[in-house]
């Protein structure tokens, strides 16, 4: 780690502790303060996850951070301020929002993510610190610090949508919960997975954007070898929603303890939005089901699913078999190489 990682570091680090202190010790930050609480969040869980509150006002932080002197370049090499356009000086980024510290693997803080009191049309409900040095959105999983020890003793991590899921879930005693910072899950955060275990449970929002995002993360974790399964909200709730709602234990036995195989959730998802009176509905599910499992090798997953397929249908097995032997063979036949390699008989080019 370079010096100026370090400084980074050390400014986020004050930040972090000067954020968490006015929203627990002053006046300002009581209504910030009433609204976690409302939210469901303890004394103890504000610790934990060190969140504060940014003072409505344009260069507070920018004038500390001077003041324990920073320089100017570090300022804005932090992203915790802003240069003016005009004029000089600095304004915070962060202004009026609860602080999220975003920490790496160490505990040390690396971003912020600060959230608005009051959902508007004006303004996003969430803002991230910009990419640094230090913070990589498409490597960062929040949480790791906290998760990791429960991660290898379950040998299975939980990934939810968003980093308030994770904190519910920790609240509710699931405390091997990752999420990613906003993005989808890249080869990068995969990676970083997999130094932890080779399960993953996906358990994001209930609503069409959740479901979307949950199919495309199992795609591309049981593409990487994990063992994925998919927990699935009642509605449009998320997890947080379903924790304040029914409960920690609720959470842990009906939602978390209850996850469907990777198949199986593929198959709710392609029949979601489906009506199998009509035809082409029914055909395009068979297809996308049938599609899924030549992929596979376990004899044992094709029976299940073939089996439930004609349940869910009405179609005999062994028409829906006979289907699937053929996608099959077409895609046997696709990834058979080519029986004579062309030899490549011209020599290279040269650069100019
Ligand atoms: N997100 C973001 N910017 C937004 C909205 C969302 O970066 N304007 C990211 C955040 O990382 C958030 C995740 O996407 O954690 C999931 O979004 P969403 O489900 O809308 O947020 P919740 O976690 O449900 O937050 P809250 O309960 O506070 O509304
Ligand atoms: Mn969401
Ligand atoms: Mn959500
Ligand atoms: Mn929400
Ligand atoms: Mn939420």
């Amino acid at each position: 780690i370079s010096k100026s990682d370090s400084q980074l570091i050390v400014m986020h680090e004050f930040a972090a502790d000067m954020y968490h202190h006015i929203l627990l010790n002053t006046e300002e930050g009581q209504a910030a303060l009433d609204y976690l609480e409302n939210r469901g969040f303890t004394r103890e869980l504000i610790e934990k996850y060190r969140i504060g509150w940014s003072l409505p006002e344009w260069n507070y932080m920018a004038t500390a951070l001077q003041r324990k002197g920073f320089s100017e370049e570090e300022l804005t090499a932090s992203g915790l301020a802003i240069q003016r356009e005009q004029g000089n000086g600095y304004f915070d980024r962060f202004r009026g929002r609860i602080m999220y510290p975003i920490m790496n693997e160490s505990g040390k803080t690396i971003a912020f993510s600060g959230r608005v009191l009051e959902n508007t049309k004006q303004e996003a409900k969430y803002m991230n610190s910009p990419e640094s040095p230090i913070f990589q959105k498409s490597q960062v999983l929040y949480n790791v610090n906290h998760a990791r020890g429960a991660i290898r003793k379950n040998r299975k991590i939980v990934l939810f949508e968003g980093f308030m899921d994770v904190i519910a879930a920790s609240k509710a005693g699931v405390e091997n919960g990752l999420a990613t910072m906003g993005t989808s899950l890249t080869a990068q955060h995969i990676r970083a997975m997999k130094r932890f275990a080779q399960e993953a449970v996906i358990c994001f929002d209930g609503d069409d954007a959740g479901w979307e995002a949950a199919k495309r993360a199992a795609i591309a974790l049981n593409e990487e070898n994990f063992k994925v399964e998919v927990a699935v909200l009642p509605g449009k709730m998320d997890p947080d929603d379903y924790v304040r709602e029914n409960g920690s234990e609720a959470f842990k036995d009906q939602i978390i303890g209850k996850p469907h195989a990777f198949i199986a959730f593929a198959m709710m998802h392609a029949r979601r939005h489906k009506n199998f009176q009509y035809e082409n509905d029914l055909l395009q599910y068979i297809q996308e089901v049938l599609q899924l499992l030549a992929g596979r090798s376990s004899s044992i997953e094709r029976d299940l699913y073939i089996k439930q397929l004609s349940n869910e249908t009405g179609l005999s097995e062994e028409a829906i078999l006979q289907h699937y032997r053929k996608l099959e063979n077409k895609s046997i036949e696709r990834s058979r190489p080519p029986k004579e390699q062309p030899v490549n008989t011209q020599p290279a080019k040269r650069s100019p």
